[in-house]
């Protein structure tokens, strides 16, 4: 496995090392032989768009997957930071709810803008599609908790910076559980750091923690940064470039670049 970066995150009183890799922005595009022509047309056409790197999507992603399965130790657990799918569809759902849950490494899958939508069509909330990939995101792909023992991945569907009042409400109780968490989410949080070259790259900014936030959301972003919320790291995707930068003192948030660019970030986690 080639890995783009190699980083290391502290968790003080850790028994031993664990080690994640991250990935988001896969963008697969995928129609089943049954599938209807147009179906077909359309899985060609973005397979096109993001084939960026000399490679299809769908092609980047399952030799990435078959890598993970061919290493001599794998990773505790693969972090997908959203957006591996391009649009919902059958075929798209499909591949995932058939691939992931064959391998024996976890892959810890959070919903994605892409995931909650279509170019094809328009829906006011793209939560309509959980079912679809439920199987494959803990069964509740709005909030899902992965327990490591010795900490927590939980795993949070900040798509379109939709936060609700029961997923505040399933932080706290997470954070009262007292364990380090490690957070899972496809938006990244506001930092003074990534707002400027998300601004030069993009020209608006689009991140958790912006003045357009619902309250609810304003309340979630709150209880991340906060001292007490036991966040150790954040992991995103959504931006297309890597990032890493402070979102609270002396805790780091992680975003990746796509994997239809081959980028795989191997997170070790370890003690003081
Ligand atoms: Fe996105």
């Amino acid at each position: 496995m080639n890995f783009t970066e190699d980083i290391t995150v502290r968790i003080p009183g850790l028994s031993r090392e664990y080690t994640f890799y991250h990935i988001s922005d896969a963008h697969v595009a995928y129609a089943r032989p049954e599938d209807s022509d147009e179906a077909k047309a359309f899985a060609a056409k973005q397979t096109e768009r993001w084939n960026q790197a000399q490679i299809a999507p769908i092609d980047a992603f399952t030799q990435f997957v078959d890598a993970v399965a061919k290493e001599d130790v794998p990773p505790d657990a693969v972090l997908m930071a959203g957006d591996c799918i391009d649009y919902t569809s059958a075929g798209n759902a499909a591949f995932m709810c058939e691939l992931l849950p064959k391998q024996k490494t976890q892959y810890i899958y959070a919903w994605g803008n892409h995931e909650g939508g279509s170019y094809t069509e328009r829906i006011p909330d793209g939560r309509a599609y959980y079912p679809l990939l439920s199987p494959v995101m803990g069964g509740t792909p709005d909030f899902h908790v992965h327990d490591f023992g010795e900490f927590l991945v939980v795993a949070v569907d900040d798509a379109d910076k939709n936060i609700t009042d029961a997923q505040t409400e399933q932080m706290k109780a997470v954070i009262k559980d007292g364990r380090p968490i490690l957070l899972l989410l496809h938006i990244p949080l506001r930092t003074p750091a990534n707002e400027e070259k998300i601004m030069r790259v993009w020209g608006t900014s689009f991140m958790l923690g912006t003045d357009d936030d619902n309250a609810s959301a304003r309340a979630f972003t709150a209880l991340v940064k906060s001292p007490d919320s036991h966040v150790a790291a954040i992991f995103a995707g959504h931006i297309h470039f890597s990032h890493a930068g402070e979102f609270a003192p002396g805790r780091m948030q992680y975003v990746s670049a796509p994997l239809f660019d081959r980028f795989v970030r191997r997170v070790r986690v370890m003690g003081t």
